[in-house]
Formats: C-alpha cells, sequence, structure tokens
C-alpha cells in the first residue's frame, strides 16, 4: 500500500475520482478492519476534494453512531428518520441534498455546511453504516459524486463483508 495519496492537480472531478477509486481499492483490500478502512476513506475523500466534512455513521443498537471523519467535531448519535442520515438509513437510498436549508430536518452539525451527499453502506439488505459528506458549497454533488462515491461504499462493504465470512 502506497502511504502518499496521489491527487491529480488539474482534472475534472471524474478524473479525480477515476484516480482515487483503485488507490482506495489498495488502501481496503487487505485490511479487515472496517474502522481503520473507513478512517483511511475519510481522510482520502478529504484531501482529495477539500470538503467541509467526510465521515461514516455506524448502525448501532438501533441509532447511527458517529465513526471516523476528517472535519470540524459533528453530532455523535442520529435516530432512525432523522436528517439527512437518518433518511438516507431509513430508505437505504443514496441521498443529495443540494441546499441543506431547504431540507426539513437537516441536522446543522456546521452552520458552514451548504449542501451534502449520503450513501448507505448496505450488507446483505441491512444498513450498516452512512457515508455523510458536507460542502462549503451550494449545489456541489451531482450523479458524478453519487456514482463514484457508491463506488467508494462498495469497496467498504466488500471488505467489510470478506470480514463478516472470516468470522
Ligand atoms: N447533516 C447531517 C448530520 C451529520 S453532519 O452533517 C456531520 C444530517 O442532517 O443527517
Amino acid at each position: 500500500m502506497a502511504d502518499t495519496l496521489q491527487i491529480l492537480q488539474h482534472a475534472d472531478k471524474e478524473q479525480q475520482y477515476l484516480n482515487l477509486l483503485p488507490q482506495i481499492a489498495s488502501l481496503v483490500e487487505n485490511e479487515p478492519d472496517f474502522i481503520a478502512n473507513c478512517a483511511n476513506i475519510a481522510a482520502a475523500l478529504k484531501e482529495s476534494f477539500h470538503f467541509l466534512w467526510v465521515g461514516f455513521y455506524r448502525v448501532v443498537n438501533q441509532v447511527l453512531v458517529l465513526g471516523p471523519f476528517q472535519g470540524p467535531i459533528a453530532c455523535t448519535r442520529i435516530a432512525y428518520g432523522k436528517g439527512v442520515c437518518g433518511k438516507a438509513w431509513q430508505q437505504a437510498v443514496p441521498m443529495i441534498v443540494p441546499d441543506v436549508d431547504q431540507f426539513p430536518g437537516h441536522i446543522a452539525c456546521s452552520s458552514l455546511s451548504k449542501s451534502e451527499i449520503v450513501i448507505p453502506l448496505i450488507i446483505r439488505q441491512q444498513v450498516v453504516a452512512v457515508l455523510d459528506i458536507d460542502s462549503l458549497l451550494l449545489n456541489d454533488f451531482d450523479d458524478i459524486d453519487r456514482l463514484y462515491l457508491q463506488k467508494v461504499v462498495d469497496l467498504l462493504a466488500h471488505s467489510f463483508d470478506a470480514l463478516c465470512l472470516r468470522i
């Protein structure tokens, strides 16, 4: 595993994701520890795209509990169906919020957050965690982010599933 992330300096968003994906794959492929993999993925996404906040919430005893993240401190627990994260968990689908102030029930961990994307991590039909990303910019996420962040979460799911099968 390389210990330095290679980042394209003058590339569009899709090229950056394409450059990042194999690096994330190599970060997680031989590491069975879920927390370690979440931590490195959060760091890789933050360093590549300079989002305000990148992190994971895990489903623990029927609540989302803060996991590894990069960015300002955040709320530690989110109930089922609450906020963007709780909604993505409830509906088990990715959610893009172009303007967080227009999202009923949005949980503002930072007043600097303007838009948000949440991708649930689904293992055997169960949401076990969500990837949550906040941006300083309005309308910062689109189908390209959804597509490639889903691929990132799929890599994590694969490593998580491999871990479950080993136990
Ligand atoms: N905004 C999220 C809460 C988590 S923070 O953004 C880190 C939500 O509405 O679920």
